[in-house]
């Protein structure tokens, strides 16, 4: 797998996300909820994936590069708080819907520049097996990958490598102990 196909895939399952959300009623507060969380888990994998494998790759063969990855970083910075405020806000708040709209418009401003300048300027300096390879360690570090932002954390190597180690597993059980609350209430 082409790590930049991989990547454009990834573009499009979160840009259907978006489109979902902004398809939902005013009072569909659940779902409104549910994909959040989606987009929360979606985003948060793909920015660890470009951080933890694909810029420092680009970084170390491609130099020129390095102000467009730099700008990424500070692009995906933003997106994770924001992401981090959602996550502790409920969809009735007044500013819930107006956050989630900046953090599509965000999003979307990130993924245009990443598809027009930087993913063909990788095409333009990087070989076919070299992208292959590339996009073999982006699946593998998926299956890593957290799933919660974690804007505190750092982002570049060495360190972002060890708290993606440390972060996953964490996320997973807060993810599993969320549900079975959730079951609890229901229930109860
Ligand atoms: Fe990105």
């Amino acid at each position: 797998m082409n790590a930049i196909t991989l990547l454009k895939d990834d573009h499009r399952t979160i840009k259907q996300l978006f489109r979902r959300y902004r398809n939902l009623g005013d009072r569909a507060y659940l779902q409104r909820r549910r994909l959040v969380a989606e987009m929360r888990e979606e985003l948060s994998r793909h920015a660890s994936i470009e951080e933890t494998v694909f810029y420092p790759a680009i970084r170390a063969a491609l130099p020129d590069a390095t102000d467009d990855v730099l700008e990424s970083l500070e692009e995906h910075h933003i997106v994770k708080w924001t992401l981090d405020e959602l996550e502790k806000m409920d969809p009735r708040e007044e500013r819930y819907n107006a956050k989630v709209t900046v953090l599509m418009e965000n999003v979307k401003h990130h993924i245009g520049e990443e598809e027009s300048e930087l993913f063909p300027e990788v095409r333009r300096g990087m070989g076919r097996r070299e992208l292959d390879a590339l996009g073999v360690q982006l699946k593998a570090a998926k299956g890593i990958a957290p799933t919660r932002p974690h804007p505190r954390a750092p982002d570049e190597p060495p360190g972002n490598i060890v708290a993606t180690l440390v972060a996953a597993p964490l996320d997973a059980a807060i993810g599993r102990a969320k549900q079975t609350a959730r079951r609890v209430t229901r229930r109860g």
